[in-house]
């Protein structure tokens, strides 16, 4: 609770913490999201990335493993736990394979997804990720976790991170980036609702024509399923360690 409070008084903490409550609170669908993907699934990651490119799915595997070994080893020695990784191994896999110029991700945490997008960014020797994150009010001096497994200089001059929130952080990287489109997007933020439908109506025009745009946890409620009805694109649904993401564009 002291941490809670501490942070409330940082500037720009109360609005986001006070929204997230607020949130909380309102009915989230999540039974119907989840009956909803339930029947919407049947296929595996693996089967999933094989599918697309084989060859590159099994020598990729190679890479990811010793990306866990080096995240596992910094996180053993952190001991403070924020937030579960989202699916780096597919993140690794799509950057590799459709090489995008520009990745934009929410929810950075420990930094399990921007470790790997940046990881496989550098493999290519091409293309920069912009993270949105808000630190978790709940620790003490929460900014300095955030993406702590990425520690090599060469990764950070690929990052350009924002931890002011995605109300504020979106906006920033939508203008920052001008006429340059995204090429895959990532969203592992805010689960509710209106968090979701706020990064998309804010990156919509960011978008290029083939974006990729994967949401974590889409059984949380029932945004993916409406989102799909204005989408003209092939999606997938997969799950992954009991949770749901849904993938457009591929
Ligand atoms: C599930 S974790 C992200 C995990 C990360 N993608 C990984 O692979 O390690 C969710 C993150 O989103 C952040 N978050 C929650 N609400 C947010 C908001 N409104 N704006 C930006 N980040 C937010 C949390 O603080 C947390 O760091």
């Amino acid at each position: 609770m002291k941490n809670i409070i501490i942070n409330a008084f940082k500037p720009g903490y109360f609005y986001i913490m006070f929204k997230k409550l607020i949130g909380r609170l309102k009915n989230s669908n999540k039974e119907k999201g989840l009956n909803w993907v339930k029947n919407q699934t049947n296929i595996t990651i693996e089967e999933f990335c094989k599918n697309i490119d084989e060859a590159l799915f099994l020598s990729v595997k190679d890479d990811v493993e010793a990306l866990e070994l080096k995240a596992n080893y910094l996180l053993k020695n952190h001991n403070t736990k924020i937030g579960d990784g989202g699916n780096y191994l597919l993140l690794y896999f799509l950057v590799r394979k459709f090489k995008p110029a520009c990745v934009v991700e929410t929810g950075v945490a420990s930094g399990w997804s921007s470790l790997a997008i940046l990881q496989s960014l550098e493999k290519n020797n091409f293309g920069n990720l912009y993270s949105s994150d808000f630190p978790f009010f709940r620790l003490k001096d929460p900014e300095k976790h955030i993406g702590l497994l990425v520690q090599d200089k060469n990764l950070k001059k690929r990052w350009h991170l924002d931890i002011r929130g995605d109300e504020i952080a979106l906006p920033k990287i939508s203008k920052l980036l001008g006429n340059t489109k995204i090429d895959l997007f990532h969203y592992d933020s805010d689960k509710s609702y209106s968090g979701r439908d706020f990064a998309i109506k804010t990156l919509r025009y960011n978008f290029s024509q083939n974006c990729i745009i994967i949401f974590d946890d889409i059984h949380n409620n029932l945004h993916f399923k409406d989102f799909l009805k204005n989408e003209n694109q092939k999606h997938q649904i997969i799950e992954f360690k009991g949770k749901y993401l849904g993938i457009l564009g591929i």
